[in-house]
């Protein structure tokens, strides 16, 4: 059975004080609110992890770095590793954010190798993908979202394959308050289903959780989590005020 998961990603916001408060009231909603049917992350800055670690129950709120090196160790100023994240206690890493494709130049190739280095540290990994408004106005983003996913993914085992979590987050919805449709976000989730089926066989393709991101907010969580492809949310904007974030959280 695949779980549901509602992440957020803090993307470059916040104090580490102001990270830690907002972690905290996060942490005492999730731990108060009853029957939850999601699992819930929080993604924040490199700078925040240690201190956010220390004040959240991991077992209640999984924590995220929003980005890991494609290198180990050495002679990369301004680098953060996968081993160092996963020595501040943090259990997933979001990778391939569409941000960090397109401003930071990465790579599926360097993405493949980033994703290596998550799993072999024990992090659970994030995966991101999705299209820009010109695939999908020109009609060819299925193929670029397969090459994402085909590319930095489909060299791993099935075993590794469930430590990995799916982010579709279609680029012109994200921080726009554009969201894509829930059934043009089902299409996609299907479509990645399906390749992941494909490739692996359908347990590991039922049991992998596929989230939607690209302005998800309290009011339109709930149509887009009643598809059947799509198992929770990546949150961008509305994960940064708890009670927005817990708005979410509860759509399920
Ligand atoms: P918004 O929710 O702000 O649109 O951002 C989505 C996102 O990029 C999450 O990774």
């Amino acid at each position: 059975m695949r779980k549901n998961i509602v992440a957020g990603n803090w993307k470059m916001n916040t104090t580490v004080p102001e990270g830690v408060n907002l972690a905290k009231e996060v942490n005492d909603a999730v731990a108060a609110a009853k029957g939850l049917k999601c699992d819930v992350v929080i993604g924040v800055p490199f700078t925040h992890l240690t201190a956010v670690k220390a004040v959240i129950d991991i077992n209640k709120v999984g924590l995220a770095a929003e980005n890991c090196a494609n290198h180990v160790k050495g002679a990369y100023t301004g680098e953060v590793s996968a081993p160092m994240v996963a020595s501040t206690g943090a259990n997933y890493v979001i990778l391939g954010h569409s941000e960090r494709r397109e401003y930071f130049n990465e790579t599926n190739e360097m993405l493949k190798e980033k994703v290596d280095l998550a799993l072999e540290n024990g992090l659970k990994v994030i995966f991101c993908c999705g299209e820009s408004l010109e695939l999908r106005e020109a009609g060819n983003y299925a193929d670029f979202i397969k090459a994402e996913i085909s590319e930095s993914l489909f060299h791993l085992t099935a075993e590794q394959m469930a430590d990995i979590v799916i982010a579709y987050e279609p680029i012109w919805a994200i921080g726009t308050g554009k969201t894509a449709t829930s059934d043009q976000a089902q299409e996609v989730h299907t479509m990645i289903r399906a390749l992941i089926a494909e490739k692996y066989g359908d347990k590991v393709a039922d049991d992998m959780t596929i989230l939607y991101g690209g302005s998800c907010k309290p009011s339109n969580a709930p149509e887009l989590f009643a598809k059947p492809d799509i198992d929770g949310g990546l949150i961008g904007g509305a994960s940064l005020k708890a009670a927005d974030f817990m708005g979410i959280v509860t759509a399920f």
